[in-house]
């Protein structure tokens, strides 16, 4: 299980340094050590930005959906290698990352983001699709261009957002 988890982020970084990153010239801030990119500005591309902000959660967080959440996260997700233990953003893969993975922790974050547009980054990545943020390590992980299920995507998600609302 270990093995099979690390083999895949294996192959995640492997695939994501093999990539060159689609951006012209690189924005203000692009590579600078241990800092997010701007997290004002959406990941989803304007056309789809309506649509995405809409989408409602169709699971309750409960306890028992965090804490499957948590398991996703620090398990087959394999979310814990960027992201890191807390959710901080400071997982062992994310010092090789040009723009660093988002610090849940950070209660501003839920502000700036429903549910819904979370969901749209772990199907399409943020991978500069909005055409004002570069390419990034994060990569879809749901299917069907990703590996976890969209139900799988939502209980990871809740937990993600949870860790933003207990420092508020
Ligand atoms: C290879 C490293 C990597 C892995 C593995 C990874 N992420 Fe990320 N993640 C990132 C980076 C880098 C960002 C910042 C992207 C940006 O600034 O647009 C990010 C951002 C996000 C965001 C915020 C998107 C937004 O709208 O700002 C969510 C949600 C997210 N990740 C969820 C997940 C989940 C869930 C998993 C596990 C299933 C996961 N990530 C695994 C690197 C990773």
């Amino acid at each position: 299980m270990n093995r099979c988890v690390s083999l895949s982020g294996t192959i995640l970084i492997s695939i994501l340094l093999s990539a060159p990153l689609a951006w012209a010239a690189n924005p203000t801030g692009y590579g600078s050590a241990g800092g997010e990119f701007n997290i004002k500005i959406p990941r989803v591309p304007a056309a789809h930005l309506a649509q995405a902000k809409a989408l409602k959660v169709p699971i309750e967080p409960t306890p028992e959906i965090l804490e499957e959440g948590k398991q996703i996260f620090l398990g087959r997700g394999g979310c814990i290698s960027c992201h890191g233990a807390e959710g901080k953003g400071d997982g062992a893969a994310a010092k090789n990352l040009p723009i660093q993975p988002r610090d849940f922790t950070n209660p501003k974050f839920n502000d700036y983001r429903t549910p819904g547009e979370m969901m749209w980054v772990l199907k399409n990545g943020s991978m500069g699709q909005s055409g004002r943020v570069p390419g990034t390590g994060m990569l879809p992980v749901v299917k069907p261009n990703g590996f976890i299920s969209e139900e799988d995507g939502w209980k990871v998600l809740l937990y993600e957002r949870s860790l933003g609302e207990v420092k508020k």
